[in-house]
Parts: C-alpha cells; structure tokens; sequence
C-alpha cells in the first residue's frame, strides 16, 4: 500500500541539531516541520497535528517531557519519540510511562533513528486500526443485538397471537363459551396481581390460561357437543383432557411452562378434583388460580345450561367454597379485585 508523505515534527533548541534531523528526515521521505523549543512545538502540532514528533527532552521554556504530555493531552495517537544525552537515561525512561513510543541516545546514530520512527509509526498505525477494528466489532454487536431483540419481540407477539386464536378456536369449538378464554385470561393476571404472583410466572400463567381446555380437541364431538347431561361413561372421557392438554404442550418448550394448569385445572383444593386428585399446595399455583376464575365466569356468563347470576352473588359462592373447592388465599386475592375491573375485563373480551 502506497503511504502518503509521512508528517514529522522536529523540535530541539539546538539549531544544528535540528537541521541535522531535518536533513535526516527529508532524504528518508518525511514532510518536516521545525521548532525551537516545547512552547513552540506545542503550537506547531495544536495548528496542525502530525503523526509523529521527535523531541530534545532538554530544553529550554519548555521541556521534552512537558511537550510530551501536553502532546499526548491533544492527540493519544501522537507517537512521540525523545532524543536524549547519556546524562538524562532516567528522564527518558519516564517519557516511556508518559506515552512516548521510544528514546534515542545522542549522539544520533541516522539508521537506528530511522528505524525507530517508522516502528513508532507501524505502531501508531496498528493502535489506530486495533481500534477502528475493535469500534467496529461493538457497532455490529450492537446491531446484531438490535436485529436480535426485534426478531424476538416479533417472535414474542407471533407467538402471543397464535395462542389466542388458538384459544378463541377452543372457545368456538365447545359451543355457548366464546371467548371465555379471554375473560378467564383477564381475570386470572388481576387474581395473579392481587396474590403477588412473580412476574417471571405471570405470562407461564397466561399461556396455561388461554390453552387450559386445548386437550378437548382429543375428545369426540359426540361427547363435547352432547346438548344434553353426559353418562358416567362419557364424563370418563370428557376428564381425560387435562392429560390429553398435557400430551399436546409438554413437547413444545416455549409452552412447557402452562403444562402445570393445563395438566391440573380441574383439581379442587380438597382433593376431590381430578385427574389425580391432588389436594391444597400439592395443586400448582396457575391452577389454583385458574379454578377461582373459571368458575366466577362460568357463574356469571350465560350458557345454554346455566342462567348467569350476579358478580356479587358469584363472589359470595367463591367465597363460600373458599378452603373446600378453592385455595382460600387466591380466593381473597381474587375477592380484592376490584368489580369495575372485572366488568371492564368481560366488556373488552367480547367476541367481535
Ligand atoms: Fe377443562
């Protein structure tokens, strides 16, 4: 790669000194700038920067190392290099510290010197491009995270509506309940708010909410359609959807979460609920919730074989099965929600 004219400024109070290097400088290909003392090498590289600076560390009004700082204070790319006698090793060791790239001994041996100041310029060069490189790497880690985020948003909200057409879809398919899934949905995150359920555990519970009933696809028209009371043999099948739910979802990781409600929903705090009968804080928490909900909307929305009562006589029956059928703490979480909230939530999930 072709180099443009390399930038150079000399600074020494010593006049043949300084032409010396200038000589120098000028045969290897350098474009130099002169001054005479710190001071005005300091001005000379604040009017117009160059990649490189060869100073005298002993000079008058300004010294080497000063110039030094106030070089690198302008420009941390600066590679300076300090020239010194045998009497000041030390002060040109410090320099090292204070960011100068190297030190030559006087008197000046041309090739070492040359040699110095394109290392210190490769060196420049490598920092400068690390950098750029280094700039570069966070921006597209910075846009892969962006791209990342949004694509798991989008994902996030596809999921979120594939579950609830899917939930209207149950609702639609088991006659007289449309979107009691949305309600019951509506319900349980105000219970699940009132008792202090962890938001980590909030959209697991969500997801069991809307998709509790999904094992009713496994059970035959015949049975989940019958207008009129099922026989002990149909009600057998009808109680095997919990589990067929349970089959369905477990397999899908994104829905292991909701496995818990669907799998339990229909057990009672006393143990009289089934599939396995499991009584008091043996029934995961989603599913103690989801029993208060389900049965508050069952009570208060018209079936074809149900009158719907009251919001306050449905609470007072909750109530009133609080330790038997319910776990009497969700019962008072749900009886704290508010019955305008409720209202508002059976007004917005009204089938369109
Ligand atoms: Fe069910």
């Amino acid at each position: 790669m072709d180099s443009p004219s390399r930038d150079i400024l000399i600074v020494d109070d010593d006049r043949q000194v300084r032409e010396v290097l200038h000589q120098i400088f000028l045969s290897a290909g350098y474009a130099c700038r002169l001054a005479e003392d710190g001071r005005a090498g300091v001005a000379a590289f604040t009017e117009k920067p160059t990649e490189l600076v060869v100073t005298d560390l002993k000079m008058p009004v300004m010294s080497g190392i000063e110039l030094l700082q106030q070089i690198r204070a302008l420009d941390g790319d600066a590679a300076v290099i300090v020239l010194t006698g045998a009497a000041d090793v030390k002060t040109a060791i410090d320099s090292l510290k204070l960011g100068a790239y190297d030190f030559i001994m006087k008197p000046v041996n041309v090739e070492e010197l040359l040699i110095a100041a394109e290392r210190a310029l490769e060196r420049r060069q490598l920092l400068i491009e690390r950098r750029a490189y280094q700039a570069m790497l966070e921006r597209r880690v910075e846009e892969a995270t962006q791209h990342l985020t949004a694509a798991y948003q989008e994902l996030e909200a596809t999921y979120g509506t594939t579950l609830e057409a899917l939930g209207s879809a149950l609702d639609t398919r088991d006659i007289g309940t449309e979107s009691h899934s949305r309600r019951v949905h509506g319900y349980a995150l105000a219970t699940a708010k009132e008792y202090g359920v962890p938001q980590e555990l909030v959209r697991d519970l969500a997801h069991g909410v809307l998709l509790h009933d999904i094992g009713k696809i496994g059970i035959p028209d015949a049975i989940l359609l019958k207008p009129g009371p099922l026989t002990p043999e149909e009600w057998k099948v009808m109680r095997t959807h919990p589990e067929i739910g349970k089959r369905l979802i477990e397999r899908i990781p994104f829905l292991r979460g909701a496995v818990p409600i669907v799998f339990s929903h229909h057990e009672k705090w006393d143990g009289t609920g089934y599939p396995r009968g499991l009584s008091g804080e043996d029934i995961p928490l989603g599913a103690r919730i989801f029993a208060v909900v389900d049965a508050f909307d069952a009570m208060t929305f018209s079936r074809p074989y149900s009158k719907a009562i009251t919001f306050d006589a449905a609470r007072a029956e909750i109530k009133r099965c609080a330790g038997t059928h319910f776990d009497p703490n969700v019962v008072e979480a749900f009886l704290r929600v508010p019955g305008q909230l409720l209202d508002e939530i059976r007004r917005r999930s009204i089938a369109p």
